[in-house]
C-alpha cells in the first residue's frame, strides 16, 4: 500500500517529527511486483528509496524526500534435524518476540540477544550483538530481493561478510537489496555463552531461560525503553584501537574499560569514555546523554534532528579532545537523500 506525505514520528524510535514523500507498507510477498513498480517510479523521478524495519537504529536528520519501504512481512517456520533447529523467519517479525518464542520452545542460542529492539530483517544489516553473542554466529542464510530487477538471491553466512556491527548489506553493492527473511541455525547441543561480566556469576550449569531473564534485567536497568524515552540504543560504536594507542591511554587512564578484539586490536568502551568525559546528563535542546548509560542519546520529547546532531557532535569533540579517540556513530544517519554522516549533517545544520 502506497501513501503520500506520511509522518515518520511513530516509525523511528527516536520519535523525531519528520516526514517522507511516500511510504509503501510491505505486508505480503504478493505485493512485490507492485513494490518494484513503485521503486522504479521513484528512481525514474530521481527520488531516493529507503528500506525501513523497526526504525530503532536510525536518525532522520531531516524530512525524507523519496520512497520509504516499511517491511512488515511476517511468519516463523521451524525445521528440525538431528543436530539442529533451523528457524526461517520473515523480515518484519519483531526480534525480541522471536527470542521469546525460541526460548519458550527450548530452542536455545538466542537468549543473550533478548530485548534488542527492532525487526529480524535488520539483524544481519548491522550484525546485532550483545552479551557475548553476535548475529553472525547463528545466521545460516539471508534471502533478499533486488528491488530493481525483482530477482531473488540467497546469501550464505560467509557471503554476508559479517564483522563488528557490519555486513555486506551496508555496502553500495546491496543498496537495492531488500531482506525478506533470514534462516537461523541453532545447535541442539547448546552451550551457554556466559563470559560477559554480569552473566559469569550464573555459573556453568545455567539454563537458557536464566540467561534470558538476566539479560532482560540488565537491559531494563541500564537501557531506556524506546516506548518511554526516544532513543536508538548505542549511539556510537565501541572504537577499535591498536596496542600502542591503548598503552598510551592506559598511562593516563589506568581504569579505561576495554576488551581484546582481534590480534593486536582492542575495543574501548565508548560508554566509559563519554561517562569519564563527564557528559552524562549533558543536554542540547530536547536531546541529552542518558544518565544511566552514557552511550545512549535520548529525546526528552521535543528534540529536533538538529538538537541530536549538535549533541552528538559535542560528545564526539569532547571525547576526542580528552582521550584522542574518534567516535564513529553506530546509528544510521538519513538525510533527505538517503544515508549520510554526522560530519556532513553538522556542516549542513550549522550553515542553515
Ligand atoms: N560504562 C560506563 N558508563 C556508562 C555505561 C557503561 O563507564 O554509562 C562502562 C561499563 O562499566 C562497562 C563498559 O562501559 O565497563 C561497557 O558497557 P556495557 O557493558 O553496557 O556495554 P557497551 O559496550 O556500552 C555494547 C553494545 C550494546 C550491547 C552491550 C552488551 C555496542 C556499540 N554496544 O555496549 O549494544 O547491548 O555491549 O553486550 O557495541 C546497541 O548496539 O544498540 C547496543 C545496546
Amino acid at each position: 500500500m502506497l501513501s503520500k506525505n506520511a509522518s515518520l514520528k511513530k516509525l523511528n524510535s527516536f520519535g523525531l517529527n519528520v516526514t517522507t514523500k511516500t511510504i509503501f507498507l510491505l505486508t505480503h510477498e504478493n505485493q512485490l511486483p507492485e513494490l518494484i513498480t513503485a521503486v522504479n517510479v521513484a528512481k525514474n523521478n530521481h527520488q531516493p528509496v529507503l528500506i525501513l524495519g523497526g526504525g530503532t537504529n536510525i536518525l532522520f536528520c531531516e524530512n525524507f524526500n523519496g520512497l520509504i519501504i516499511k517491511v512488515e512481512l511476517s511468519g516463523i517456520d521451524l525445521v528440525e534435524t538431528h543436530d539442529h533447529f533451523f528457524l526461517n523467519v520473515s523480515a518484519g517479525e519483531n526480534w525480541h518476540q522471536l527470542v521469546v518464542y525460541a526460548t519458550q520452545n527450548n530452542i536455545r542460542g538466542l537468549e543473550n540477544l533478548a530485548l534488542i529492539p527492532g525487526v529480524v530483517g535488520a539483524a544481519p544489516v548491522q550484525n546485532i550483538g550483545a552479551y557475548g553473542v553476535e548475529f553472525e554466529q547463528i545466521c545460516e542464510k539471508v534471502k533478499v530481493i533486488d528491488l530493481i530487477t525483482g530477482k531473488l538471491v540467497t546469501l550464505s553466512n560467509k557471503e554476508c561478510e559479517f564483522s563488528y556491527r557490519y555486513s555486506i548489506f551496508k555496502t553500495k553493492q546491496m543498496a537495492n537489496a531488500l531482506i525478506t527473511s533470514v534462516t537461523l541455525k541453532l545447535k541442539k547441543n547448546w552451550r551457554p555463552q556466559n563470559s560477559y561480566g554480569a552473566l559469569k556469576a550464573l555459573g556453568e550449569s545455567v539454563t537458557a531461560q536464566q540467561i534470558f531473564t538476566q539479560v532482560c534485567e540488565i537491559r531494563k536497568e541500564k537501557l531506556p525503553d524506546i516506548h518511554v524515552l526516544g532513543n536508538a540504543g548505542s549511539f556510537f560504536k565501541n572504537p577499535i584501537v591498536g596496542e600502542t594507542q591503548l598503552s598510551h591511554l592506559l598511562k593516563t587512564y589506568p581504569n579505561v574499560a576495554y576488551y581484546p578484539y582481534k590480534t593486536g586490536e582492542f575495543k574501548l568502551a565508548a560508554a566509559w569514555l563519554i561517562d569519564h568525559a563527564k557528559l552524562k546528563g549533558f543536554q542540547i535542546g530536547g536531546a541529552l546523554v542518558h544518565q544511566q548509560h552514557a552511550l545512549v542519546l535520548i529525546n526528552k520529547g521535543n528534540a529536533s534532528p538538529a538538537d541530536v546532531l549538535n549533541l552528538a557532535w559535542h560528545v564526539r569533540e569532547v571525547v576526542q579532545i580528552k582521550f584522542g579517540v574518534l567516535l564513529e556513530h553506530e546509528v544510521c544517519f538519513i538525510n533527505k537523500n538517503g544515508v549520510t554522516t554526522l560530519v556532513k549533517e553538522i556542516t549542513r545544520v550549522r550553515s542553515e
